[in-house]
């Protein structure tokens, strides 16, 4: 085989992953006149995007005037345990509410006020009711006005089309290799930019609310392309997936229930959140039923309730019940909405979930509670980029959304994610136009690192003999369940490493049945190594860091400690032969006046003091 044998496409920038994030950053692309493309893995409109359910926050101020972008960031890096990027957290809350109000032009119909402005709901960690939202389904909302406006802007889609390897001649971005999955037909794409809008990687855990598509590419691909990945250790448990029936397991149960008011309860009857209430959320955090009940009526003066604390302190406060004992009949907690609401605010207002509960679970959330846990929703961590145009260190090829690094921390607050997608992927847009704008000559695919590409991913189709790639895939996932969990210890997390090892040797081993036309085993195949790419750097991370911070829980060292751990894990294939290294690298210092943003008690934010 050589290259004219490949179908070969040429454009100035691809966008792999047609979520949110690759989706704004294509329109942005477009419109700023770069023949653009995007490569998704699956059918249009198929994304995680969708599994943000409650709402994008943007400090709008439309329910409660008093809210504006200084809450916003510091409501960001209190909840990220002051790692994110300082900058990405400014532009986010500085730009949510443009990107909001752009999606409302393009057509995206979101809940009203009674005056007739965007609706914002409550959500944990955020001061002020933010979240811009459609009932329950505003991600779905999101990528269907997306998807509506982008086929306008004359960008060209790959569907069904799995990305392999990113190419590079010398340095930079010349391309990538990919394989249609209907036909098993590799194609080449040419382009000297390369957007990672690929999502996280929540498949490599058993318990998950991603669906088949999350399988860490963005990660795996510019891992082997020499960019640095930050912070992998900090992947967020939403603390509410279902947990029964057990085919569904997972499956996200949106944090607007406790939005909207919802408690959660142990098999007790008692309302245990109230026993979890870290120090630095205290002041703002009711701490007896009373206080919260009347947050629930709507009165301003109360403290939010402990139920809408940060994601991180709740689902470790669900895992600590069941533990210890208190757990609901299938493992996890009760959450109860039916008290706190009537039938009709609750199908209104959640009816998503009410469908949800209906068919999956034969539950009616009006009249029952719900039995809920935690489930891999999210990476903070990802590839590390600059925050203004989300370049990463490898010239032409950037990232958005998940796939990026930096905004979030240590911990996302929910809603954040569909803001971080519209704002960072129109940045990366604006990023990739700006870098091929600029190019004086388009760097050309060496032939050789096509056609190796090409090789390794048929291989599994010519084997006389291996293993059955699910059974890799189950074997990881039991190992990251069990060692790499949501909490962790350095035992654990080596006898995970060390079994990540043997994973790999098993991975590079595999066969599957001869054809590439609708062979999922193969396809399977070919998501491992991107997978354990992925894993490995998440427990190498998670050994690396030696305290407890947000989403990342070491009962060996519970403690979050600013010195020395105020920085950041970059991993890299930079070790001995290529091997994965991990080091711990400087967090640049935020400038002051952010630093003090974020540092602020409210009263004196409230007073317009900071
Ligand atoms: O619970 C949810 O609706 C999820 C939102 C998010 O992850 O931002």
């Amino acid at each position: 085989m050589d290259l004219s044998d490949l179908q070969t496409y040429e454009h100035d920038v691809i966008v792999i992953g047609a979520g949110g994030a690759g989706l704004r950053a294509a329109i942005e692309c477009a419109r700023l006149g770069l023949n653009t493309a995007v490569v998704c893995k699956s059918l249009l409109g198929k994304a995680h995007t969708v599994m943000a359910e409650g709402g994008a926050a943007a400090a709008m101020g439309n329910v409660d005037k008093r809210d504006n972008w200084k809450f916003h960031f510091r409501d960001t890096m209190r909840g990220g345990k002051f790692l994110n990027d300082w900058r990405m957290a400014q532009l986010h809350a500085q730009q949510a509410p443009d990107r909001i109000r752009e999606l409302e032009e393009w057509g995206a119909v979101f809940d009203r006020t009674p005056d007739g402005l965007i609706n914002q709901r409550n959500f944990g960690g955020h001061r002020f009711p933010r979240l811009a939202h459609v009932g329950d389904r505003t991600g779905l909302e999101m990528i269907r006005t997306l998807q509506d406006y982008g086929v306008h802007q004359g960008f060209k889609v790959y569907m069904e089309c799995t990305a392999l390897d990113l190419i590079k001649a010398g340095d930079a971005i010349a391309g990538c290799t990919a394989y249609f999955r209907e036909t098993g037909r590799f194609v080449l794409f040419k382009a000297p930019a390369v957007i990672l809008a690929t999502g996280g990687a929540g498949k490599a855990w058993r318990v998950t609310s991603n669906s088949w598509e999350y399988t860490g590419d963005g990660y795996g691909m510019a891992y082997e392309a020499g960019a640095e990945l930050m912070d992998l250790e900090f992947t967020q448990f939403h603390p509410t997936g279902m947990v029964w029936p057990l085919s569904v397991r997972g499956i996200l149960v949106t944090e607007s229930v406790r939005g909207e008011g919802g408690i959660l309860l142990n098999n007790k009857g008692e309302r245990f959140m109230f026993k979890y209430i870290p120090p630095r959320f205290a002041p703002e955090t009711a701490d007896t039923e009373a206080e919260a009940n009347r947050w629930l009526a709507g009165d301003k003066s109360a403290r939010r309730p402990p139920e809408l604390l940060t994601r991180d302190v709740v689902a470790k406060a669900i895992s600590k019940e069941v533990q210890e004992g208190r757990g609901s009949p299938h493992g996890g907690a009760f959450l109860d909405i039916a008290s706190r609401r009537d039938a009709e605010y609750i199908r209104k207002k959640l009816p998503s979930m009410y469908h949800q509960f209906k068919v999956l679970a034969e539950l009616d959330i009006t009249k029952e509670p719900m039995e809920v846990g935690p489930t891999l929703h999210y990476f903070m961590g990802g590839v590390r980029v600059a925050a203004e145009s989300q370049m990463t260190n490898v010239p032409g090829l950037f990232a958005a959304g998940e796939a990026g690094a930096g905004m979030h921390g240590a911990n996302r607050l929910g809603g954040n994610s569909l803001s971080d997608l519209v704002v960072f992927g129109k940045l990366a847009g604006d990023g990739a136009a700006a870098y091929v704008k600029k190019l004086a000559s388009r760097p050309q695919p060496p032939e050789d690192a096509v056609l190796a590409s090409v090789r390794r991913a048929t291989a599994p189709l010519h084997r006389e003999a291996g293993e059955n790639p699910f059974v890799v895939v189950d074997a990881l996932q039991e190992t990251m369940s069990k060692h790499v969990n949501i909490v962790r210890e350095r035992e654990g997390l080596e006898k995970g490493i060390e079994e990540l090892q043997g994973l790999k040797k098993r991975a590079e081993e595999v066969k599957v049945h001869p054809s590439s036309q609708y062979n999922p085993g193969w396809n399977t195949a070919l998501d491992l190594r991107n997978m354990l790419i992925t894993s490995e750097a998440v427990a190498r991370a998670a050994l690396m860091r030696e305290e407890s911070r947000g989403a990342h829980t070491r009962i060996d060292f519970f403690e979050e400690r600013d010195d020395p751990w105020l920085k950041y894990n970059i991993v890299t294939r930079k070790g001995p032969d290529g091997a994965m290294l991990v080091e711990k690298v400087e967090r640049p210092a935020p400038p002051e006046d952010l630093k003090k943003i974020a540092h602020a008690t409210l009263e004196d934010l409230e007073a317009g003091k900071v």
